[in-house]
């Protein structure tokens, strides 16, 4: 009477690991799905902190986790270049990192009469003329702002609209990523109306920019999906030079953020 007793435990087991491998396969399936949105599994947790961690403090170390089936490794080692350095193309800032120095000003190109960071020049030249290919006449509307001016920009958002809505959609003085010279606004003629609005996302040169700024280093910095952890209301129109290892890096491996890739805490101030 043993040997069914047997052979039906053995069947059993073999079923139950066929089951466990079908579910862990479309798990890892759906975090490569087509969403075009972070999928913040796809950083090995452990590894981006300690890859946070050294980029910050300008220390040599790899991502080093081994990829497994639902948590593949980011494809790219990300203590190649500082994170807290205003000179530095990976720079984080964000309502809990600001600029140091305060009154950092970026080495200076100009890109279309605008003022950009050099590092970021060749990047937004063969954007914009990408962009002109398509037809969509991309103009920049604002590029490096130095700390003096976003006091006066921030300034009069507070006076109109009060602090809370102001910190929503405008950086503190210190706290705007336009200060390294490395983010840039572009509008469009298509659509006036959308303009620093949110149906800008919605005209041709809003979906362009999302499907192909990382071809020419860029980020679309302001998700709708990400707004917990850039702290920011969507802005589709505002672009972050990053350089194309990162930004194709970052396509590839689907996360939308800096604060994601790098494991750097975001979301509001802290005070
Ligand atoms: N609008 C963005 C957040 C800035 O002020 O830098
Ligand atoms: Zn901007």
């Amino acid at each position: 009477m043993k040997r069914p007793v047997t052979r039906i435990a053995a069947v059993t087991f073999v079923l139950v690991a066929l089951v466990t491998l079908g579910v862990v396969a479309v798990s890892g399936l759906r975090h490569r799905g087509g969403a075009d949105q972070a999928a913040p599994g796809l950083v090995t947790p452990t590894a981006g902190a300690q890859a946070a961690g050294a980029a910050r403090t300008g220390t040599a170390s790899r991502i080093s986790g081994r990829a497994s089936r639902d948590q593949p490794t980011f494809p790219l080692d990300t203590s190649l270049h500082s994170t807290t350095d205003p000179r530095s193309i990976w720079v984080v800032v964000n309502k809990k990192h600001p600029i140091h120095p305060l009154d950092y000003r970026p080495d200076i190109a100009i890109v279309r009469g605008y003022q950009v960071a050099t590092a970021a020049a060749g990047g937004l030249n063969d954007l914009l003329n990408a962009g002109d290919r398509a037809g969509l006449g991309l103009k920049i509307e604002s590029a490096f702002r130095s700390y003096d001016y976003q006091v006066s920009v921030h300034g009069s958002l507070v006076a109109s609209e009060g602090q809370a809505a102001a910190d929503r959609i405008s950086a503190r003085p210190g706290y705007s990523e336009h200060q390294t010279g490395l983010a840039v606004d572009l509008i469009t003629p298509g659509r006036p109306g959308c303009d620093f609005e949110a149906c800008f996302g919605r005209t041709a040169a809003g979906r362009w920019l999302s499907a192909n700024v990382w071809r020419y280093g860029f980020l679309v910095r302001y998700t709708v999906a990400d707004q917990a952890v850039t702290g920011y209301q969507p802005e589709p129109w505002h672009l972050r030079y990053v350089g194309t290892a990162l930004s194709t890096a970052m396509h590839t491996a689907n996360v939308a953020t800096l604060e994601q890739v790098f494991g750097i805490p975001g979301g509001d101030y802290p005070h």
